[in-house]
């Protein structure tokens, strides 16, 4: 059991606002449902698509009611199990994607779907594992678009990387080179060492004219491009393509649905794709295990407690952090 009735909570209540319009609240600690968890808090990462929703830029499906308490990556204690609950108990160290219609990351309580919810080792920090979620998920999904393997057993493949600094893109970086693929990234001048370090081939400053390119300095062709970021037209991919590159959009407008399904039908060679990260518990699994192993990390961009969650909001809105933005309670 909490133990407490009430809790601390950061919410917004209607659209827009930005990091002003959050607020701190004391409201009821929530109850578990059968098939759910109640976590004692420890951790939050903000992924983008969190203030994207508080704009309104997924009305009217998200948030569904106000007052929402945003953010679904999570880490924490299991203080409660619902009454279905088989695999999970109280004490347990775990990691946890809540529900997008849920929310509720920004609290000192949350409940979590308890197949969505993993424990992790020791070794894995609240933060670490907090980062993995959405983030690192997204980056899994991106890869495994084509044949990659994680243990590098597979066929190696010219990737390109864009934003490779952010939430994303940094988990990308260190998962392509695990399955052995040469990896060519796009970030900010300040952050090439970093992007370096964690095993990119060679790196690009998007705010120059040969960054702004993507044209690969050795001059390769890309299989596949993890798209992190936006305003990067067809026209500019399409050259630097293998005969059967794919890229795959993760920022995806209303021109790439259009595009992508075009390109399918006139049975395009090179293709682009949306793709929206589907919460899977063996992938999450699979993240902290790589993790503990010491193959993946987190790198993180700033902590800030939940006192100060409007910092860690901006932060995330201000689109130039370097890895996770999290929040800790
Ligand atoms: N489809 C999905 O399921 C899914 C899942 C996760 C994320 N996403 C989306 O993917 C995007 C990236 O997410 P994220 O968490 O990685 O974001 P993020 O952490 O906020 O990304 C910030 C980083 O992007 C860099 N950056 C910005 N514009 C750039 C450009 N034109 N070229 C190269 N680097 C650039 C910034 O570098 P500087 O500071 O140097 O400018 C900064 O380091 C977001 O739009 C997010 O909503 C989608």
């Amino acid at each position: 059991m909490a133990g407490r009735r009430t809790m601390h909570a950061v919410r917004y209540d209607g659209y827009g606002g930005g990091a002003a319009a959050l607020e701190h609240v004391e409201i009821s600690v929530p109850v578990p449902k059968k098939n759910e968890v109640l976590l004692k808090m420890e951790a939050a990462s903000i992924n983008p698509l969190d203030w994207k929703v508080q704009k309104g830029m997924v009305r009217p499906l998200l948030p569904p009611k106000f007052p929402f308490i945003p953010v679904t990556d999570v880490a924490g204690e299991i203080i409660q199990i619902g009454s279905r609950v088989k695999n999970l108990k109280a004490g347990d160290k775990v990691v946890s994607m809540l529900g997008y219609w849920n929310g509720g990351g920004l609290a000192e309580y949350a409940v979590a779907p308890a197949s969505l919810t993993i424990c992790r080792p020791p070794v894995v920090s609240a933060a670490e594992s907090a980062g993995l979620p959405v983030a690192a998920a997204s980056a899994l999904q991106a890869l495994r678009t084509m044949e990659t393997k994680f243990d590098g057993t597979g066929k190696a493949a010219n990737v390109l990387i864009t934003a490779a600094s952010g939430g994303v893109g940094l988990y990308a970086v260190q998962l392509a080179k695990l399955a052995n693929h040469h990896v060519t990234a796009t970030c900010g001048a300040r952050n090439i060492e970093l992007v370096k370090s964690l095993g990119a081939d060679e790196v690009l400053d998007y705010k120059t004219p040969e960054g702004a390119s993507l044209k690969s300095p050795s001059g390769r062709k890309y299989e596949l491009v993890v798209h992190c970021t936006v305003r990067i037209d067809w026209s500019t991919f399409e050259p630097n393509l293998s005969a059967n590159g794919k890229v795959i959009d993760l920022t995806p407008g209303l021109g790439t649905i259009v595009r992508s399904a075009w390109k399918k039908l006139t049975f395009s060679k090179k293709q682009l794709m949306p793709l929206l990260v589907v919460p899977s518990n063996e992938d999450l699994k699979f993240l902290v295990e790589l993790v503990k192993e010491g193959k993946l990390k987190t790198v993180v961009d700033s902590r800030h407690p939940l006192s100060k969650a409007e910092e860690a909001w901006a932060k995330s809105m201000d689109g130039h952090a370097t890895g996770k933005v999290i929040v800790e309670m």
